[in-house]
């Protein structure tokens, strides 16, 4: 079994890593710092060393990287069984508080960093006629966050992309996904005061995936909102 995690250095994306290995699943890994990276499949060696982990520093803003990662997961694999699109970026700011252009920047991290990786990967899994794709999105798609236009559009653009994937992959027995966490406890909130121990964990959001793909074949959990207990986040 192979997964493709996007964002796997920190936050949501290492837990799911940290889970998928446990579950047995070579990985390919993928951020754009390279020194993250290696630590982090030197420290998943030294614990599941029969697994095959695959690092590739890939910056999903820029189109060559994105195509450059799905082509190596291709050619090395064939194609994989669970992807995991997990890189987005949040940022504050009102409606015309930002240039236009910052929207662009929010749809390229947030939508099409997902958009672009995973279209060369469907033919892969048309294919196999098996696997899953979870993207993560955010609880602002069910919330919408003045205070946050640009990453809230962004989201309901992934949401939107998410969608139409799941009714494409349905009847080629892929099951997509998409994850809808309220504040998680990440590096997303360095230097910001909260309770963040009152927060969703990474954890939480890593158990939840392993447990969807866990369900018998016929069964797909198509949207989880995971939110914190505490009202105020
Ligand atoms: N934390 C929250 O409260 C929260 C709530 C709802 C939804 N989410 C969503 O959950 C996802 C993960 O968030 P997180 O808080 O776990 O993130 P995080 O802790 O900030 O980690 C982000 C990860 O993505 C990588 N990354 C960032 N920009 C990238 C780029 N342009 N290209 C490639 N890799 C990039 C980072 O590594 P490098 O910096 O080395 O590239 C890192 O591995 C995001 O989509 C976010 O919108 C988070």
């Amino acid at each position: 079994m192979r997964a493709l995690i996007t964002g796997a250095t920190r936050g949501i994306g290492r837990a799911v890593a940290h889970a998928l290995a446990k579950e047995g699943y070579d990985l390919a890994i993928t951020a754009r710092s390279l020194s993250d990276l290696e630590d982090l499949r030197q420290e998943l060696r030294g614990i599941y060393p029969h697994l095959e982990i695959i690092a590739r520093s890939a910056d999903l803003m820029e189109h060559y990287d994105i195509d450059a990662l799905a082509q190596t997961v291709v050619q090395h694999w064939g194609g994989v069984d669970v992807l995991v699109n997990n890189v987005g970026a949040y940022t504050l700011g009102r409606l015309g508080e930002n240039e236009p252009r910052e929207l662009e920047t929010s749809l390229k991290v947030n939508l099409l960093s997902a958009y672009k990786l995973t279209l060369p990967l469907l033919p892969a899994f048309k294919a196999q006629g098996s696997g899953h794709i979870f993207n993560i999105g955010s609880i602002v798609t069910r919330q919408p966050r003045v205070e946050a236009a640009n990453y809230t559009i962004a989201k309901f653009a992934l949401d939107g992309f998410t969608k139409v994937l799941a009714e494409e992959m349905r009847d080629h027995g892929v099951k997509v996904c998409s994850i809808l966490p309220g504040s998680v406890n990440t590096s997303s909130w360095d230097g910001i005061e909260a309770p963040k121990e009152t927060f969703v964990q990474p954890e939480d959001v890593a158990r939840s995936i392993v447990a969807a793909i866990q369900l018998s074949s016929g069964a797909w959990i198509e949207e989880l909102v995971i939110r914190p207990t505490d009202r105020n986040f």
